[in-house]
């Protein structure tokens, strides 16, 4: 009898992670199947349904025949109300023509960045905790992440102290992502312009995601473009996923210089060819329409942002910092000395209740949960109530060296 073999995969497979948030759902769902009633807490996205008038703006494209390929940076109309929004809030022109690349989502623009500015051997700036995908596709393309701590006691900002210690001649990107995923903090106006030096000192790339920046509160979002001399190294991500509720439409942009965004476009021929054409028409409608919805989810946000904070405060043992933007508080457990993973397994089996273990954002994650308010008030306080149950019980068990 002859074995079956099959050719072996490609070294670089390795660098690839996966999103602990769709393992956790995974899991959620299997717990649902059997019966249970789960709470979510840890996917990011909206709960919210995409305001009317974007679906209608798809259902007429689809009407009107945009059921075909376009042209691989976007349909022009749309790069050309993003480069008005980009230019509008950093006040600088930004070239629909040359600027500007419409993507299926904002993941496939930081791939593209990422393999277009990173050789093998080369340093990447990554904050940690950080959105695993930074780390992931760093890997793949051969790069070294270097993880600059989100320090607790300072909020959750990249320090850019701490950012300059880790600079090296080897660095070539820096990776920045504000308002935070996974800790829903922001960066002020002197933490950008910093940072913008420690950029241009260095000679970096600049990958600045600001996708979360119209889910804000009570402080203002200050673009890394913006600043002097940024333009010809920052790439920024953006997208329609969070603002707009439009997670499955798979819409997303990079701004950047004309001499990047080429290679951005050349990947996406290569890739994907275009982002779908009735999606591009709806975020022509996102953007030009009005924000009344936006404007409407996010005081729906700030308000479950305080029931949440408040909430898990009031749980012996937890502390939470409260959120400037995002959708997402970052609680510290440090004190019941468990794994996060670990935590994250009890809540889901014990209380039915779905989180994200801090450790799957990296090095300085460990001891937090990610939890997503994107979830109606009735379920966050029903996620609150069970969480306190379950901390009151661990903390009525003996400890293992009792
Ligand atoms: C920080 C950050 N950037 C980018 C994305 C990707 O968004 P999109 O749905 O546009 O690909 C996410 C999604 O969770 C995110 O949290």
């Amino acid at each position: 009898m002859t074995t079956a073999t099959q050719p072996g995969l490609a070294d670089r497979l390795g660098g690839l992670l996966g999103e602990g948030a769709f393992e956790i759902l995974g899991l959620a769902k299997e717990l649902e199947r059997k019966g249970h009633e789960v709470v979510h807490l840890e996917i990011g996205e909206p709960d919210f349904d995409t305001p009317e008038h974007i679906k209608q703006a798809a259902i007429d494209a689809l009407r009107k025949g945009y059921t075909h390929y376009t042209a691989a940076p976007g349909i022009y109309e749309l790069r050309e109300a993003i480069a008005e929004r980009v230019s509008d809030e950093v006040d600088m022109d930004v070239d629909p023509n040359s600027e500007v690349v419409v993507m299926p989502g904002a993941k496939p623009g930081i791939f593209s960045a990422i393999m277009a500015t990173v050789n093998p051997g080369d340093e990447v700036i990554i904050p940690g905790p950080g959105w695993p995908i930074y780390e992931s596709v760093t890997r793949f393309a051969g790069g070294i992440p270097v993880f600059v701590p989100l320090r607790e006691e300072n909020d959750f900002r990249l320090d850019p102290a701490e950012v300059r210690k880790h600079v090296s001649k080897k660095t070539k990107l820096m990776i920045i992502n504000y308002p935070v995923n996974p800790t829903g903090s922001t960066l002020t106006k002197k933490d950008i312009q910093e940072l913008a030096q420690i950029g241009r000192e260095n000679n970096l790339w600049v990958m600045s995601d600001e996708i979360y920046s119209k889910i804000i509160f009570d402080v203002e979002h200050h673009s890394l473009l913006s600043e002097p001399g940024m333009k010809e190294r920052t790439i920024m991500i953006h997208g329609f996923s969070k603002t707009y509720a439009m997670t499955g439409w798979r819409l997303g942009y990079a701004v950047g210089p004309a001499s990047l965004i080429s290679h951005i476009v050349k990947q996406q021929s290569n890739i994907a060819s275009c982002a779908a054409a009735f999606s591009q028409m709806a975020g022509i409608a996102a953007l030009r329409g009005p924000q009344d919805d936006v404007k409407r989810m996010v005081e729906e946000y700030d308000r479950r942002r305080r029931v949440i904070v408040s909430g898990l405060n009031s749980i012996k043992g937890v502390s939470c910092k409260m959120p400037r933007g995002a959708f997402y508080v970052f609680p510290n457990f440090k004190s019941l000395g468990m794994k996060s993973r670990d935590l994250v397994t009890l809540l889901l089996n014990e209380a039915y209740v779905a989180t994200l273990h801090g450790s799957s954002f990296g090095p300085y994650g460990e001891g937090y949960l990610r939890m997503s308010y994107a979830a109606s008030v009735e379920k966050i306080k029903q996620a609150l109530e069970k969480i306190g149950e379950t901390m009151e019980k661990l903390s009525k068990k003996p400890s293992p060296s009792a």
